[in-house]
């Protein structure tokens, strides 16, 4: 059982068991890290307002998303390369999502291979397709994850290119070179170069053909721009995953929780909608689901928590993360998910 009594204890620990160069893959951003400190940034500027004299002895923070039933309103974000933080990578964080009631997105770029993290788990899990191969590998793809029984495939439309990430860059640290932490490429059906180009190549076609390829629920994850989201909703998608790529991508880049209310205001409840990018803490989760989002994804702070102590650290985050939660609603006054709306946030100056 970890130990651990804080969030920032766990990500000093993970800090301290990494050797540098996988720390800061896992805690970079691109160039300038200006998007990835504004993800932080941003959430400052608001505040959640505190209300008094509720009896809120039960606070509920289930929700659900695309129909499954989450115990806590944040799900574990795609992450590649995760066996660097912990042996067995996205089964590890698979695993975690079942015991604490919510969905694991495994990664295109994970280990091990889509089927082998499908048949250990019971529980949903979302399949998350980088579009690498050419349209005959992505339809073999496909129905490998419909096969392998995922609840859902998530396209994802920010990596056009793969941002330049200087911490991996000054390291000589280049984590896309290693092939054993790809089993599910081991099919594809083209170079590297040509993986690149086919991503580069991603149009609103390339979405309307996938949308046609499956009955899954389809997610569009990358989304930072109100009228791209309306269009993706047009498209056929069931949810909308705002993301900047924890400041991996696009560096100036809006933060998430910039953007959500418009975002959430174009999908207008035709899609889900869904964040990450710089939540790390209860009160960070509370901020997104009042501004719309139905659930939060944690990209950095898995990986941080599978480091710090393998699935053990991994539970304690999402339990701290919890108990923050539970704390924030009870300050705030509301009891369930659906008493988090605009009314407890409000814009305020950032510190410092
Ligand atoms: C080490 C690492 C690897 C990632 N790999 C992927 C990936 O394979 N696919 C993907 O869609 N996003 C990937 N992401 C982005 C995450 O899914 C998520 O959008 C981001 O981490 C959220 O921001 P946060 O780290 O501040 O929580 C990765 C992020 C990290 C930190």
């Amino acid at each position: 059982m970890s130990e651990f009594l804080t969030i920032p204890e766990i990500i000093h620990a993970a800090e301290e068991k990494l050797p540098r160069p996988i720390w800061d893959f896992a805690s970079g951003g691109a160039e300038t890290e200006t998007t990835l400190r504004r993800n932080r940034l941003a959430m400052e500027r608001y505040a959640l307002c505190q209300r008094v004299l509720v009896d809120v002895r039960k606070c509920d923070f289930s929700t659900t998303f695309l129909n499954h039933r989450l115990s806590i309103p944040v799900m574990l974000a795609p992450v590649g390369s995760l066996t660097r933080f912990a042996p067995d990578g996205a089964l590890a964080a698979a695993r975690v999502a079942e015991r604490k009631g919510t969905i694991a997105f495994v990664s295109t770029v994970s280990a091990p291979s889509l089927e082998t993290v499908a048949a250990g788990v019971d529980g949903p899990a979302i399949f998350q397709l980088y579009n690498y191969g050419d349209r005959d590998w992505v339809k073999s793809i496909v129905r490998r994850v419909e096969n392998a029984g995922y609840c859902a495939l998530c396209l994802t439309a920010d990596t056009a290119m793969y941002g330049r990430r200087e911490r991996d860059l000054h390291n000589r640290f280049f984590p896309r070179q290693v092939a054993s932490d790809r089993p599910n490429l081991a099919d594809v059906n083209c170079t590297h170069d040509e993986a690149e180009v086919n991503k580069a190549g991603m149009t609103w076609e390339y979405l309307a053909w996938l949308r046609d390829q499956t009955r899954l629920p389809l997610i569009l994850k990358g989304v930072m721009m109100a009228d791209d989201a309306a269009r993706a909703v047009e498209a056929g998608v069931e949810a909308i995953y705002v993301s900047n790529h924890g400041g991996r991508q696009l560096d100036h880049g809006l933060a998430t929780i910039e953007v959500l209310p418009e975002i959430v205001q174009a999908v207008a409840g035709r899609a889900e909608v869904l964040v990450d990018s710089g939540f790390v803490r209860g009160t960070d989760v509370i901020k997104g689901l009042a501004l719309g989002a139905k659930a939060v994804a944690i990209g950095k702070l898995m990986s941080w928590g599978l480091a710090a102590d393998g699935e053990a650290g991994l539970e304690r985050a999402l339990d701290l993360l919890a108990r923050e939660i539970e704390v924030g609603m009870a300050l705030i006054g509301a009891t369930s998910v659906a008493e988090i709306g605009p009314h407890v946030i409000r814009p305020t100056m950032p510190l410092g």
